[in-house]
């Protein structure tokens, strides 16, 4: 059932189905909101996504909350910001949330709702148990002192990327995320998709070679696609411009990979400024490569092709495009090896 609902006096129209955290956001009505991602679906953890709605008793959780018709809801009355000021002092108190210090400083939903709240300094301490941070896998952090149990992470690994690797373990204050039956990230079988750092809240899984590398807003971003493969993934690139260094991976929330990438999309982003990068020809002489010209390269190449084919015949011949070249390139690849050498041996590293 479509409808109207009124949302801090003004009316807009919903599908079935819709939540009034949903309703609101496509209408630009911000209701802070850590434990629901579109992809995770609701939790109804945080319960930061309160709001007040007329004829209802208590404060229900917007995220949850489906959109009726007629319904009056108030996203931002003094009692609702009286609890959401207490939901993230809670959080705040619970766990290490230095931002000064936090990779994520910046970009982290759990400072934006701080921030929108005027929440200064948290109002609570709690001394809670020492919690372990697992930094044993080659490309993920996870810093369980920063982690706000919102269950997003649990959500994505298990139903978004169907990985099954990350659980919630343990009970009260000893909660914590863990990796199959609780072992170390290394030891898990966990493939290093990063699902879970890019949609974590907060900086509690990060990338571990970014760490360090620049603030948020120091880098610029370049929108791009994987060169890896077929699929094409769509990502950003966070570029320290100084040092015109790559600095961290995300996916791009579209098609054909609404933000998900594999470990090589995710993670494999250091070749461009790799000092073991070729930059010009080698030719072997004597057993030891050594750098030529490029007129030297090409004729060598020439002479060499050319002999082979003469000799053997053009299906001896193989050629192989790339997904860092550019189309044009990959097109003279295909035109030479069918026009002038004669063979249909020519492929791509980027076919799936
Ligand atoms: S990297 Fe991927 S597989 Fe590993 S825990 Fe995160 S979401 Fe699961
Ligand atoms: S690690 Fe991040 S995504 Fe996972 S439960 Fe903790 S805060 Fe949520
Ligand atoms: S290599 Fe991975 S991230 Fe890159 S396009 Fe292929 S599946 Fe996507
Ligand atoms: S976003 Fe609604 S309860 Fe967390």
């Amino acid at each position: 059932m479509s409808g109207h609902l009124t949302l801090d006096g003004v009316a807009y129209p919903f599908q079935s189905g819709q939540t009034v955290l949903e309703v609101a956001r496509e209408n630009g009505i911000k209701i802070p909101a850590l434990c629901y991602h579109r992809k995770t679906g609701p939790a109804g953890r945080c319960r930061v996504c309160i709001v007040e709605v007329e004829g209802q008793a208590g404060l229900p959780t917007s995220c949850n909350l489906e959109a009726k018709d007629g319904m009056v809801v108030y996203t931002n009355t003094e009692a609702v910001l009286e609890v959401r000021r207490s939901v993230v002092n809670l959080l705040l108190a619970n766990g290490e949330h230095n931002c000064l210090s936090c990779e994520q400083n910046g970009r982290c939903e759990l400072q934006d709702a701080a921030y929108d709240l005027g929440i200064e300094i948290p109002a609570f301490t709690i001394i809670g148990p020492e919690v372990e941070i697992d930094d044993s896998s080659e490309m993920i952090v996870n810093d369980r002192r920063k982690c706000i149990q919102c269950g997003i992470c649990v959500a994505a690994c298990n139903n978004v990327v169907v990985n099954e690797v990350l659980g919630m373990g343990q009970r009260g204050f000893d909660s914590r995320i863990v990796c199959d039956l609780d072992v170390p990230m290394a030891e898990s079988t966990c493939v290093q998709c990063g699902e879970c750092v890019q949609l974590c809240p907060v900086g509690a899984f990060i990338e571990k070679k970014a760490i360090g590398q620049g603030r948020s807003w120091e880098l610029e971003t370049v929108d791009t696609t994987c060169p890896y493969c077929g699929v094409g993934c769509q990502l950003t690139l966070h570029v320290d411009t100084n040092a015109n260094r790559i600095v961290r991976v995300t996916g791009r929330e579209v098609v054909p990979n609404d933000g998900m990438l594999c470990v090589k999309g995710r993670f494999g982003y250091e070749f461009p400024s790799s000092p073991n990068r070729l930059t010009q020809p080698l030719i072997r002489k004597n057993g030891e490569l050594e750098p030529v010209s490029w007129e030297e390269a090409l004729d060598f190449t020439a002479e060499r092709i050319k002999k082979i084919v003469e000799e053997h015949g053009p299906d001896v011949f193989s050629a192989f495009g790339s997904g860092r070249t550019t189309n044009e390139s990959n097109y003279a690849i295909s035109k030479f090896t069918r026009a002038v050498i004669k063979t249909n041996n020519v492929d791509h590293c980027a076919r799936t």
